[in-house]
């Protein structure tokens, strides 16, 4: 594997051993990381055209615990801001001797236009493009659902929310499938589910309280109020009543269910606070099980 830019076709046995590697990194009581000289003398340039907290902070202490020298651009003070483009940007950056690239942007494809552009030695690792893709985020939740769960062929998975602008769901979806999950639902209402969803393998449901009978694992998804224009958008307090988990709601899953979200969370608009924080939430976890993931996503990648 040289670049991560999907978990769309990503084989059974490439994510078996990410999840596998990221294992062996963890130590004393399943959480704490050791850190290993696997990337040594090695560059890797974080560049987030697009804001966020989990991704590039857990990517930035994977790199360190990798022994990596950690770059960060900052987007906002850089010469992006005067018309440089994307692909200048990368080549100048790759005079630097990069050896790795973490990209966030807000375009669906650009991790794959740069990736098409480094020199052989480099490795493109997407970050989250657009609506397109988050394969870290879908690795680092199949990490958590296994730390849980243990054997994936046995699990019934909601999805639950805005699918349509959602990277994390198609990720997470493509990876469930691939893990050989036997019954991944997608809830959600009409105008937040792209069309053609049963492809990919996954039940419908427009009913909340129907979708969630009996799951295993409920992987909530945030309303994405940025990427939608007006009349998508419903109001917070008619989407939490139709499609924000609740105690009740969450009782009429499997006793043992967790409860799972990529943040950042709408507390009170798809999660009511007392279940995001209560004994089902395996939401922090899931945080620090990325540590892990993105070490081995990227010692895979510069292996390569
Ligand atoms: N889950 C996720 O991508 O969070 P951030 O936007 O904070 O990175």
């Amino acid at each position: 594997l040289k670049h991560l830019l999907t978990t769309e076709g990503l084989p059974q046995r490439i994510i078996e051993n990410i999840l596998d590697t990221a294992a062996s990194f963890v130590s004393v009581g399943e959480r704490d990381v050791k850190k290993v000289p696997l990337l040594r003398g090695k560059s890797v340039f974080n560049l987030f055209f697009e804001n966020s907290t989990r991704t590039r902070t857990t990517f930035e202490i994977a790199a360190k615990r990798l022994s990596a020298d950690v770059l960060n651009l900052n987007i906002n003070a850089s010469s992006t801001s005067k018309g440089e483009s994307l692909l200048d940007t990368i080549a100048n950056l790759s005079a630097m001797q990069a050896d790795m690239f973490v990209v966030r942007h807000a375009s669906s494809g650009a991790p794959y236009l740069i990736a098409q552009h480094v020199a052989p030695h480099v490795s493109v690792i997407n970050a989250g493009d657009g609506r397109h893709a988050h394969p870290t985020q879908g690795l680092l939740d199949m990490y958590t659902i296994r730390h849980f769960k243990k054997d994936f062929t046995k699990l019934r998975v909601a999805v639950v929310g805005d699918v349509l602008h959602s990277r994390v769901a198609r990720s997470d979806i493509h990876a469930l499938t691939t893990l050989g999950v036997p019954e991944v639902r997608v809830i959600g209402p009409r105008t937040l589910l792209p069309n053609g969803l049963e492809q990919l393998g996954v039940h419908v449901f427009h009913d909340m309280d129907e979708g969630l009978k009996g799951v295993d694992v409920i992987m909530m998804l945030r309303l994405q109020n940025e990427r939608m224009q007006g009349a998508l958008l419903p109001s917070a307090q008619e989407y939490f009543k139709n499609y924000g988990l609740t105690p009740e709601r969450l009782a009429l899953a499997a006793p043992d269910a967790i409860v799972m979200h990529p943040g950042p969370m709408n507390r009170g608009v798809e999660i009511d606070s007392t279940v995001a924080d209560g004994a089902q939430s395996v939401i922090l976890s899931q945080v620090t099980f990325g540590i892990a993931v993105r070490m081995a996503v990227m010692s895979i990648c510069a292996s390569h």
